[in-house]
């Protein structure tokens, strides 16, 4: 794989930074990550204002212009081979030479980006050949900026793994007062009699690009109800369907949580509906 890092690309293999990169010591950063398929790139100017906007909130001064970003989206994809991949961006505030938590002044931000292989998307999604996800739940004991897409994911990565070791796909959570906050590393929808609901945006949950696809596009078709509201888990536990969405699955139907089945256990009409509408607009943000 070629990556890039602080302005030169290079194999995966030659790169690398110091041990006293805020990056490494503290988590000190932001990333993003934006699906490409054969060098076209889903809402890129989304996840460029959403690192824009995490960078402002941690006051670290963003290395690149969004024409530079498009820049190093585009000649990784195409240094990688093209087809289907997560362009990856993270920038940490850098390396001061020393360990201490306050804001260095005149440091230079670390910036490395690199492509993750993801799954393809048949264009005409069919629920019966696409396998569904299982899910487990968990209370959500992450810290409370979860809009801030951090690269200190220790708390995401330890909700993962509850679900990966139980050989599962993911863990939804929920609060302290038993509502939905998100999957760790997708935001969550639910389906009741045709109608969709999803958790409003706040420091519970990551903005999601793939949740913003979802929700604008549904409003725009008209055809499926779509509402942005508290989510209770008894609802999810009720639910017709539930999906997880992120940048890599996109919608991705959930058939099981905790062991039991997600309404009739199988991948559910209103999925096909609404992955056939985001596959038709994925392009146009
Ligand atoms: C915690 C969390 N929520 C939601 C998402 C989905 O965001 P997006 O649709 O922008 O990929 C992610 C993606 O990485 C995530 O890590």
């Amino acid at each position: 794989m070629i990556v890039y890092l602080n302005g030169e690309y290079m194999p995966a293999e030659e790169a690398k930074i110091s041990p006293f990169d805020r990056g490494f010591l503290f988590g000190d950063g932001i990333y993003d990550a934006t699906p490409s398929y054969d060098g076209k790139a889903v809402a890129l100017q989304l996840h460029l204002d959403r690192m824009n906007r995490g960078l402002e909130s941690i006051g670290i001064e963003n290395p690149l212009t969004d024409q530079q970003w498009r820049d190093v989206a585009k000649n990784l994809s195409e240094k990688n081979g093209g087809q289907n991949l997560g362009i990856y961006f993270h920038v940490s505030r850098g390396n001061e030479g020393r360990r201490f938590q306050g804001f260095p002044t005149d440091i230079k931000a670390t910036v490395f980006a690199m492509v993750i292989n993801i799954d393809p998307h048949p264009e005409v999604p069919n629920r019966k050949l696409k396998s569904g996800l299982r899910a487990v739940s968990a209370e959500d004991l992450r810290w409370r900026r979860c809009n801030i897409k951090s690269t200190a994911l220790l708390g995401n990565v330890l909700h993962f793994q509850e679900s990966y070791s139980a050989q599962k796909d993911e863990t939804i959570m929920y609060n302290a007062n038993g509502e939905l906050t998100e999957a760790s590393i997708s935001n969550v929808f639910i389906v009741k009699n045709g109608a969709v609901a999803t958790p409003i945006l706040d420091n519970q949950i990551l903005p999601g690009i793939s949740r913003h696809i979802v929700v604008d596009s549904l409003r725009i078709d008209g055809s499926i109800p779509v509402e942005e509201r508290v989510v209770t888990m008894n609802e999810v536990r009720q639910a017709d369907e539930i999906w997880i969405t992120n940048s890599s699955k996109h919608i991705g139907p959930v058939i099981e949580l905790d062991g039991e089945a997600v309404g009739d256990g199988l991948v559910g009409p209103v999925w096909e509906k609404a992955m056939t509408i985001y596959e038709s607009v994925k392009y146009d943000y």
